[in-house]
């Protein structure tokens, strides 16, 4: 079974005194995952948003739109219940930061959600060897922040990685997706695409939805 491409817009990047309108600008365009990132302070340096955001998201009720949110945060086990409350559809959680990965997937998925695993860029992807998320995501620059530049050398690990994964997992791509890495991203194998500042960043972000789909080929 091969996947549908998709992409999911990243509200890091979005203006947060008018969230709810910034993501219906997303939706109406065609976006039906928005990613959301979660930041500690410890694993990564920035603070971000907890899981009331994310409820305040979910009560718009967009239609037919899934909440992907991406712990950056130390101990992830200890917060993904929160987030499954809060009407997360995927919770992932980066392998370096908690020695339980087996542990923290099986409790999400016991949450009802499904369960992703995030590798930073210069982690090795042995941890797919032993077990299959529903969702492996290759960052494609250091996490912590929005608006940096791709790491040129990510085509290769998403290309491995894949062959690891076999066709049916979701691989996402995060950070420095834009309408000129997208399709290399997709080349490799990628099938999600977190896309924040060159997206929300944009004059008119559902063009730019548009431009960075096709040019992923969704
Ligand atoms: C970075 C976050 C990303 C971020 C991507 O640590 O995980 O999701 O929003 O931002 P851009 O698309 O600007 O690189
Ligand atoms: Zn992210």
């Amino acid at each position: 079974m091969s996947l549908n491409r998709r992409i999911a817009p990243s509200i890091l990047a979005a203006n947060f005194a008018k969230l709810g309108d910034q993501v219906r600008e997303v939706v109406d365009a065609g976006a039906r995952v928005i990613h959301v990132d979660i930041m500690d302070g410890h694993f990564v340096p920035p603070l971000t948003m907890g899981p009331l955001v994310l409820s305040a998201l979910v009560d718009q009720g967009f239609e037919g739109v899934e909440y992907d949110v991406h712990l950056m945060v130390e101990r992830p086990e200890q917060h993904i219940a929160d987030f499954a409350k809060a009407g997360a559809h995927n919770i992932t959680f980066h392998a370096e930061a908690t020695p339980h990965v087996n542990y923290t997937v099986q409790k999400i998925r016991e949450l009802g959600c499904t369960a992703g695993v995030a590798v930073c860029p210069a982690t090795p992807l042995d941890v797919f060897r032993e077990i299959t998320p529903d969702l492996a995501l290759c960052m494609t620059v250091n996490p912590g922040w929005g608006g940096q530049s791709f790491i040129e050398s990510s085509p290769d690990k998403i290309a491995r990685l894949r062959s690891i994964l076999g066709d049916s997992v979701e691989l996402e791509v995060d950070g420095g997706i834009d309408v000129s890495t997208a399709g290399l991203a997709a080349d490799a194998g990628a099938t999600l695409f977190v896309a924040g500042s060159a997206l929300f960043g944009a004059p008119d972000p559902a063009q730019a939805y548009h431009d960075i789909a096709a040019a992923a080929g969704v």
